[in-house]
Parts: structure tokens; sequence; C-alpha cells
């Protein structure tokens, strides 16, 4: 009989459409910045086998791993040069088949970073494309012959000059690059560029790796016909620079030619401007893409001081109804283009750095969704907050500062905001104990290590039973055992409240509260809830307050 109960059949639908990619826990390691092994103050594959045993401890089942292909480094990786080679600083294919054999023979499945919207211009494909108009590889890329004149403007995430069309001289045309002048946009038109991608993946695919995580995909159809955008587009550019005209039928083409063969998993960085957007990336039935993470929760402002609470729990409540029936998100705070977790929407402060890590993974752990948790984070890490731009490498901060020097613009408050919203806050190299550079390296680090080091380490943490990195495996182990914190209907309560995010998530007649105060004062609830006699299945306090009190960064889950 079908059930007349909304609740139940709900439920019930996503839990037989479970997945191990549903159930999974997955660790983002930025392989530079990890553990070095040969003393070059670069992170490398043999630096990561040799902490195999410290990630597996953190319970998680898939490491997501930033790129680690063959590349000049402009963007750290994300301008490939080759993609079946390994990038000399992270080691050789050796390293690598290595890795990936340590990995598997500890369950830990690898999901690699997939960096196809552009190449490196230093890959033989734009070597050939540039050389020549009538050149095989000419379409490989989008080129705008110079004699029609100015290409219609488009802007770019990290040109100094803040313009997508380089001109190069050799044939007098423009090509287009979205993101750094050394990555040139690949033209998803052309079937031949489709192909050669499909075959990366199968190379990569038949050596046994468990997924992709598809960086800057959305933006890999254009309009061709290269309309003049409103003025202003620049301000709203997933709007007008994702989703592009034939993205979908790429994505179902890519997942007929490869994902379809094999038992992977696949997430779209990044997935239009709104929930229903990202939803078909991934509803199963349209064969595209599994999950998909979404920008609007990290792209709402510096702190969560600014943008407010309120606002923020409206993001994560209007996308989760919109999947509650189907399609899956992936929940995170912070990855390797954001500030650390803690400064964004905790406090990083002595005072609650420690108890406010563990409120935000309480949260991570307890959305439906699957987490991404980027290292570091489980030590509560936060930003370096660098006062000169020559501390900086990135090119997204560099080539700001410098095109806002040539306007003459305010560079002293411009790195002031660096301080909060650099991506290099929380590429600083992982904090492992108490010796020169934080046991990261014997050499000199690529960039600067945290000098709070001497107080935040893994290795002072496994001797704490109370430590942030503690209480994280308590939390990883606890969503293992209860379906209910993956599966579970999601429903927010008290959703005016400034201070305190508060969810039930219920499934097959079970039901659990989580309660996160956000704020650092103790604050009254009123959950509506009985939770006197309740059970708590983890809190990030070691006593319990009163009732309807929460305390400084408090986070309690209780089983009602
Ligand atoms: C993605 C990556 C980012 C990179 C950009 C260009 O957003 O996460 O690090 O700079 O794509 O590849």
């Amino acid at each position: 009989m079908l059930s007349t109960n909304p609740i139940t059949a709900q439920e019930n639908k996503a839990a037989t459409d479970s997945k191990w990619w549903k159930e999974a826990v997955v660790y983002q390691i930025y392989p530079r910045s990890f553990k070095d092994s040969d003393g070059d103050g670069i992170g490398d594959l043999k630096g990561i086998i040799s902490k195999l045993d410290y990630v597996k401890s953190l319970g998680i089942d898939a490491v997501w791993l930033n790129p680690i292909y063959t590349s000049p480094n402009d963007d750290n990786g994300y301008d490939i040069s080759n993609y079946r080679e390994i990038m000399a600083d992270f080691g050789t294919m050796e390293d690598f088949d290595l890795l990936l054999k340590e990995m598997h023979k500890r369950n830990i499945k690898l999901i690699m970073d997939l960096v196809v919207n552009h190449s490196s211009d230093e890959h033989e494909w734009f070597k050939q494309s540039r050389s020549s108009r009538d050149n095989p590889y000419r379409d490989y890329y989008h080129w705008w012959p110079a004699e029609k004149g100015k290409p219609p403007y488009r802007w770019s995430f990290f040109d100094v000059n803040s313009d997508a069309w380089k001109y190069d001289a050799q044939t007098n045309s423009y090509y287009l690059h979205y993101f750094s002048q050394k990555q040139p946009d690949l033209n998803w038109e052309n079937p031949k560029v489709r192909n050669e991608v499909y075959d990366i993946m199968r190379f990569w695919l038949d050596k046994g790796i468990d997924g992709f995580r598809m960086d800057a995909f959305q933006f890999a159809s254009k309009d061709t016909s290269w309309p003049e955008l409103p003025k202003g587009f620049e301000k709203n550019i997933i709007k007008y620079y994702g989703v592009g005209p034939h993205l979908h039928e790429y994505l179902q083409e890519m997942n007929r030619e490869v994902f379809s063969k094999y038992d992977i998993m696949t997430v779209a960085e990044g997935a239009g401007s709104s929930p229903e957007d990202a939803l078909l990336f991934v509803d199963p039935n349209r064969k595209e893409l599994n999950m998909a993470y979404h920008f609007e929760s990290v792209d709402i402002g510096k702190h969560v001081k600014d943008f407010g609470l309120v606002k923020y729990k409206e993001i994560f409540s209007r996308y989760d109804k919109t999947f509650k029936d189907k399609g899956w998100l992936s929940i995170f705070l912070a990855n390797h283009d954001q500030p650390r977790m803690v400064s964004k929407f905790g406090n990083d402060t002595p005072e609650f750095r420690e108890i406010s890590s563990k409120m935000l993974s309480t949260f991570v752990m307890s959305m439906r969704g699957t987490p991404y948790y980027y290292h570091g984070d489980e030590l509560g890490m936060i930003n370096i907050r660098f006062d000169s731009i020559d501390d900086y490498h990135d090119v997204d901060t560099r080539n700001k500062y410098f095109g806002l020097k040539n306007r003459g613009g305010d560079l002293k408050a411009f790195l002031e905001e660096q301080k909060q919203t650099a991506r290099e806050n929380g590429r600083t190299p992982f904090q492992w104990d108490t010796t020169a550079n934080a046991g990261f390296t014997t050499g000199t680090p690529w960039l600067k290590v945290n000098p709070n080091y001497a107080i935040i380490n893994a290795e002072a943490q496994e001797k704490d039973p109370n430590s942030v990195l503690n209480y994280f495996r308590k939390l990883v182990q606890l969503r293992k055992e209860n379906p209910i914190l993956i599966y579970g209907k999601y429903t927010l309560i008290d959703k005016d409240n400034p201070d305190v995010f508060a969810y039930t998530r219920e499934l097959e007649g079970k039901k659990v509260l989580v309660v996160l105060n956000f704020s650092d004062k103790n604050v009254k609830i009123n959950t509506g809830f009985n939770i006197k006699n309740a059970k708590v299945l983890i809190a990030n306090y070691n006593n319990l307050a009163k009732d309807g009190l929460l305390r400084p960064y408090e986070a309690i889950i209780y089983k009602l």
C-alpha cells in the first residue's frame, strides 16, 4: 500500500536511493600545502602518502585532491600543460600509483580535479593553436581576428586589467581567458576538444580513481555569437557566464561517453545562479553529474557578522527545499579558494576559536548533503592575514592589487580586505607539530607558515581528548552511525533568530534536533521541543547548560 504520510514517503525515497557518495565524508587536500617529503618547501605526493594513516584516522571516506598535473603554476596547478603527467614539484607517476594503492588499501577513495574549462597557454594544444590561423588546433580555443576590431568586452577573474580577451601578435588575434592570461578557455563547441577530454578522463579512471570534481565547468559553454553584455554584468558573473547554451548537452554527452561506464562520483564546482539551475546538473533522471556545490553561501560576504545569520539560514533552507526529493548537494564552509572556515563563519580569537570551530563542524556534519571538509579546519586553523603584497603568491590577489595600483586605487584598503578574503589565508602549510615550519617541511615553505603553529597543531590536539580534532572525529563517527544525519528530512526552526541556527532532521519516524549558537553571547532558545529529557548525541561543551540557554558558539545535537 502506498504511504499517505508525505514525510514517510519522502524519507523512504531518500533512504532507498542511497549511494556511497551521499554517505561519504570528503576531505580536501591542497597538495602544495599538506606535507613536503623532500625539503623543497612544496608539499608532494610522497608527503601525502606519509600522512595517510592520519587521514584515515579522521574517519573520512574520500579525498579530493587539487590538481597535481604538470603546470607552469600561474594558478597553482589550475593551468595544466600536460593532463597525463604529474607535476615535478609533486613527484612522479610512480608516486601517484603508490598513493592511489595506499589510499585504496585504507578504503579511502580518490577524487581528482578536472580542469577543462581552460588549459595552460603552455599546453601543446595552445602552442599549436596560436601558431597560425589555419593550424588544426586553431579551433581548440576561442579566437577573435583583430581586423574585426576589438571583441565585445568580457570580464576576467584574474586579469590585471579585468579584460578576458588578450591580443596575440603572432596571428593578429585575441584569445579568450576567463581566468588568467595563462589560462586560455577551451572551445567546447569543437567535438575534437570534447573527445580529447573524454580520453583524458578515461586515462585516470582506468588507473582506478573514484571520481572527478569539475573545476569551473559551468563556464565551459559560451554564447559564441559574442553578444554585448549589459552594463555591470560582471557583478552577476555566474548569471552571464554560467550555464551557457550547450552546457547540459556536454554534460550528458560526457556522462554517456565516460561516467556511465564507471562507479564513480562527480561533483560540479558551481552550478548556475539559483537552486533550480543547480538541480538541473544533478537531477538523476537527466544523467549528468552526481552533486553540485553552490556559491551562494560562500559568496555572501566577508563575515557572518556582516551578512547576518538569518540570510545565511535562508540560503541553505532554500537550496534544501529544491533538493528535497531529488538531486544531491555538497555542504562546505571552506576550501582552497576561501578564507579559513572559523575566520569567516566563527570567531578566531583565542577565547572562541576552538568552541566556534567545533560548532561549525557540527553544522557541516549534520546538514543534508555530502560534507566537504578542507584540511586544517579539523585543527581550527585560522587566516594568516598577510600585511604586505610581497607575502602573497596568488594570481588572484596579486593581479587585483597591481590592477588597482595602475588605476591609482586604495591599496591599503585592499590589503586590509584581503586579510579577511584572500584565498591564501586558507593555503598556508598544514600545522603538524611544533618543530620548525610546523613540521610541514625541512626547507623554506613556498608560503609562510602561520606563526600560531606553536599553539595550533595536530600533534598537540592528538593528545587532548577535547581538541577540535578529536571532536571532528567524533562527529564523523556520529554521522556514520546515524543515517538520519545523512538522509533525514531537514526543517528549519525559529528562522528569524539572528543568533541561532536550529533545525530538525527526520527519518523513519525518528527525529534529531540540531541547535547552533553562531554568536559570542548567551542566548535563550525556545525550539518548541521538550529537550529536558532528550538524549544528547554530541555537544561541544563538556557539561550542559540549563534548559533553553545556549552559551557562546554552543552546539548540541539532541535525539528527540
Ligand atoms: C576554480 C578553482 C580555483 C581556480 C579557478 C580557475 O574556481 O577552485 O582555485 O583558480 O577554478 O581554474
